[in-house]
């Protein structure tokens, strides 16, 4: 964004680009709507693209790429080893992150499966802020385990600490001490996703980093978001207004052994990356590369998406194009709040969390709240979310429920794609949805797939409850 001082006081943000092509959306009716969610079982991961009006479930792969981006698919050279696109991409996680050695891989996931594989034994563990189900899913399937040490701030919806991504140090020493040669890794998530996109401040990552060392275990840092971190250090952490986001990441990635992304997110492509300037951690990754990815120089990805990730790189770290998604985040968040609708707060990455244990607080955790919330927001508005509760969690292994620390459902912005028009009317049907909230009764499993089962899993409303809000809806807004 661009800041100006305001002629009326106070600043203005500015978004630093303009928007050069669109794509029509359409909204359909509260009909076609009903039809649509009861179709996707519940699951707003399985409704169709063309049923949704505004796509909120994820910033993964869907941001507004830029010009330069789109141009470099054009020009990136087509080749299986040593291709010119490559050595971009080389060239910019070296100015950007500082890191010598780099490997490409499909999407964020892969790199979590090649990083388990290679740190993680039988038995031992990872510390991190928060887990993501993906990077979970893959400590758990090398034979570790996740352990999870967020600040005491991060499980309270309400508080407006502006750090809740942070790890509690003193917890992390204590851990460190008594499991010595049995933690493989601490991971510290940039823009903690499930804790409601909360970000980390610089001086917890380098008291991580100081104890990491101390007790010789590697900082692996997931760079995910990490634009959406270094903008909120810049705004919240004392000594750095006055840095670019190019020296925050850059300090960022300065403390990790490792790091990692989902080029999905920051850099707004389809692929991801693993890099490092430690010889012998590469040399253990790389040979992973053809047998589960592709040749090094392409790690599975398409060589167009590989040069426009070196692009992307360098442009998630420029000011005049990070940010417009965070502001939107802010004006929702602050709506909704002055409105004593339930979200979580301070404003973050990612998107706008609802908390649905407050939101639907006469629902019982064992009818999904999260899960009902997301369908019934896609009911009424055509906005699809994602529920970020405890059907993303996967049931223990004797069957019993994990009912997970929070119950939110996530909206999310991805980048430079939505409007302050489409955030007011986002806004305008929350309010609705609140004051007709009564009416959502809950989920019922119909499938439920072993791992992962948000992706796949199907649900049925308990007593049609979806029939009697659309017809209330019908009644007060109309079709639409
Ligand atoms: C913080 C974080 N890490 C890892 C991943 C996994 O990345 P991918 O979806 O590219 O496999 C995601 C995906 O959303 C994420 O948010």
């Amino acid at each position: 964004m661009i800041v100006v001082k305001s002629s009326r006081g106070g600043t203005l943000k500015v978004e630093g680009f303009r928007v050069r092509v669109v794509e029509r959306i359409s909204l359909p009716s509260v009909w076609a709507r009903l039809k649509a969610i009861k179709g996707a079982g519940w699951n707003t991961f399985l409704l169709r693209s063309d049923d949704v009006f505004l796509d909120m479930l994820t910033d993964s792969g869907v941001n507004a790429m830029t010009d330069r981006q789109l141009a470099s698919m054009i020009t990136a050279q087509d080749a299986y080893a040593g291709g010119r696109s490559y050595y971009e991409l080389v060239e910019a996680v070296r100015d950007v992150f500082g890191m010598d050695y780099v490997l490409p891989v499909h999407q964020g996931r892969a790199a979590e499966h090649l990083l388990a594989k290679v740190l993680i034994k039988p038995g031992m563990a990872v510390i991190t802020n928060y887990h993501f189900t993906t990077s979970k899913a893959h400590v758990e399937l090398a034979g570790g385990e996740m352990i999870e040490i967020p600040v005491p701030e991060a499980l309270n919806t309400i508080s407006d600490y502006p750090f809740k991504g942070n790890i509690d140090v003193g917890k992390l020493e204590e851990l460190l001490s008594k499991m010595k040669g049995r933690v493989a890794y601490v991971r510290v998530e940039a823009v903690a996703n499930l804790l409601g996109g909360q970000p980390v401040s610089m001086k917890n990552i380098r008291l991580v980093k100081e104890l990491c060392d101390k007790y010789a275990v590697p900082l692996v840092l997931d760079a995910s978001m990490v634009d959406w971190n270094a903008y909120f250090i810049k705004e919240r952490e004392p000594g750095y207004a006055s840095k670019s986001l190019a020296e925050i990441v850059r300090e960022m990635a300065g403390y990790a052994d490792i790091l990692y992304m989902s080029a999905r997110k920051a850099p707004a492509v389809r692929g991801g990356l693993i890099a490092t300037n430690n010889r012998e951690f590469y040399e253990k990754l790389v040979v992973l590369l053809p047998v589960y990815e592709g040749f090094p120089s392409y790690g599975g990805m398409s060589v167009k998406e590989l040069a426009a990730m070196a692009i992307g790189l360098r442009e998630m770290v420029d000011e005049s194009l990070v940010g417009s998604e965070l502001e939107l985040i802010r004006y929702v968040v602050e709506e909704l709040d002055r409105n004593k609708i339930p979200v979580v707060k301070p404003p973050g990455g990612l998107g706008v969390h609802l908390d649905a244990l407050r939101f639907l607080e006469h629902l019982p955790r064992s009818s999904y709240p999260a899960a009902s919330l997301a369908g019934a927001l896609y009911l009424v508005s055509g906005v699809r979310a994602m529920e970020r509760g405890t059907m993303s969690m996967d049931r223990a292994k004797d069957g019993r429920e994990v009912y997970a620390d929070l119950e939110l459902i996530r909206i999310a912005f991805p980048r430079r794609t939505y409007t302050k028009s489409h955030a007011e009317y986002l806004v305008d049907r929350i309010l609705w949805l609140y004051e007709n909230r009564d009416v959502i009764k809950g989920l019922k499993w119909v499938y439920e797939p072993p791992v992962l089962r948000f992706f796949l899993g199907r649900l049925e409303d308990v007593d049609r409850w979806g029939d009697e809000l659309a017809q209330i809806h019908v009644k007060q807004l109309g079709e639409y």
